[in-house]
């Protein structure tokens, strides 16, 4: 349908400039350029360096997808952007560069929640999500069990992680046996190897009595290392593939658990998982399995879709146009701590300064605006000004 909504979205949360077009729920362009090699040689990701490199990727990355695409930016019905959280500088760079491309090109700009987008996304991959949806969203920096009976609108924490997020323990359990940065492909890759029983890891939170949406995966993390200080102090050789099974194993174990009873729980009848860890193969399979025993419907977008990319920021704001959502101010911020219950910044501005009707395009709710206290009073008129003030602000 050639009347479904335009968008183009940003990405730059953390080491990956992603710029994705979609029409509606179908998806054109996914272009990503990681400095995920420059992050390396440190262990994890170094804030400057990546927002730097989003700098250098933004244009050249943002072209690329409308040719992939095979669209002109005149086209464009809006432009989303990851306004949070994250990486503040990171974010700086893409909210900026939307409110330029915005504003030069006459169209709304959309800030919109990046967990949000990691559920969103699943749109492009199995159509519309059922309302509601339940969401395990788990990333480098969240672990989450969220139900959300509209993802433009609605979308309420069930429980989360109350320590390490669980692509944090991939991460670290990935330092402690040298396999270097991001953690989480590299375990799963030895993983494959190993052998998921060899070693009984603890599962954090699993007791009768303890939260049963909440997650812990620091005790996890800490008895992964003491195990294998433990073969070195006593000289024996690491096995890498039995420990990357087993720990991995620990992990996918408690978060499918959880899910599954949060569906059941609640009467849901579908499990959407995403994030960087749905990347995960083990995951993927086990979550399967259960799924499937439960009489539960599991969607999981393409690996690709499950780490942070352009596409899913896209999706989740054509679906805010299709649905007359109020577009967000001039006067848009990035918002490195934006909760997970705010899945768009809604226009703070008076009615007739907002983005949307600046843009001329006019026919949306502006009725619908929830202040959350990230919101700024004022008004800005030139795009200049406002980016001074972010740079300031954040
Ligand atoms: O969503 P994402 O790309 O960025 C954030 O928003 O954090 O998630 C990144 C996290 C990293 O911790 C990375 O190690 C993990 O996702 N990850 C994986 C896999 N691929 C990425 N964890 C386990 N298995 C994978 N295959
Ligand atoms: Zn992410």
């Amino acid at each position: 349908m050639t009347d479904e909504p335009l968008v183009l979205g940003i990405e730059t949360s953390c080491d990956e400039t992603g710029v994705g077009v979609v029409r509606g729920r179908t998806l054109l362009a996914d272009a990503v350029a990681s400095s995920v090699d420059e992050h390396a040689r440190f262990g994890g990701v170094v804030p400057e360096i990546a927002s730097r490199a989003h700098l250098e990727a933004m244009v050249p990355t943002i072209e690329r997808a409308l040719a992939e695409a095979g669209v002109r930016a005149a086209d464009l019905d809006g432009v989303a952007v990851t306004a949070g959280p994250g990486l503040a500088g990171a974010l700086l760079v893409g909210v900026s560069a939307a409110k330029a491309y915005a504003y030069a090109l006459g169209k709304p700009v959309y800030g919109v929640n990046h967990l949000a987008s990691h559920i969103a996304v699943d749109q492009l991959e199995h159509g519309a999500l059922p309302e509601p949806t339940m969401a395990l969203l788990v990333s480098g920096g969240h672990s989450s069990l969220l139900l959300a009976p509209d993802i433009t609108a609605d979308v309420r924490p069930l429980g989360s992680t109350i320590d390490d997020a669980a692509g944090e323990a991939f991460d670290k359990v990935a330092r402690v046996l040298h396999l270097g940065f991001p953690g989480g492909p590299v375990i799963d890759r030895y993983a494959r190897e190993g052998d998921p029983a060899a070693i009984a890891f603890p599962r954090g939170l699993t007791g009768p009595r303890d939260a049963p949406y909440d997650f812990s995966f620091s005790g996890l993390k800490t008895a992964v290392a003491r195990w294998i200080e433990a073969r070195r102090a006593a000289g024996e050789p690491v096995p890498v593939a039995d420990v990357a099974a087993s720990f991995q194993e620990a992990v996918t174990d408690v978060l499918t658990r959880k899910a599954i009873r949060a569906c059941r729980d609640e009467g849901v009848d579908h499990l959407m998982i995403g994030g960087g860890v749905a990347a995960n193969s083990r995951l993927r399979a086990l979550a399967a399995e259960r799924c499937a025993d439960a009489g539960i419907t599991l969607r999981v977008p393409r690996p690709k879709l499950c780490t942070d990319n352009g596409a899913m920021v896209a999706a989740l704001g054509a679906e805010m146009v299709a649905r007359g959502r109020a577009a967000s101010s001039w006067d848009l911020s990035a918002d490195s701590s934006l909760p997970v219950t705010e899945p768009h910044v809604p226009a703070t501005a008076p009615e007739g300064e907002t983005a949307d009707a600046a843009a001329g395009t006019g026919g949306h709710d502006h009725g619908h605006t929830h202040g959350h206290g990230h919101g700024h009073g004022h008004t800005h008129d030139h795009v200049h000004e406002l980016s001074r003030k972010n740079l300031y602000d954040s």
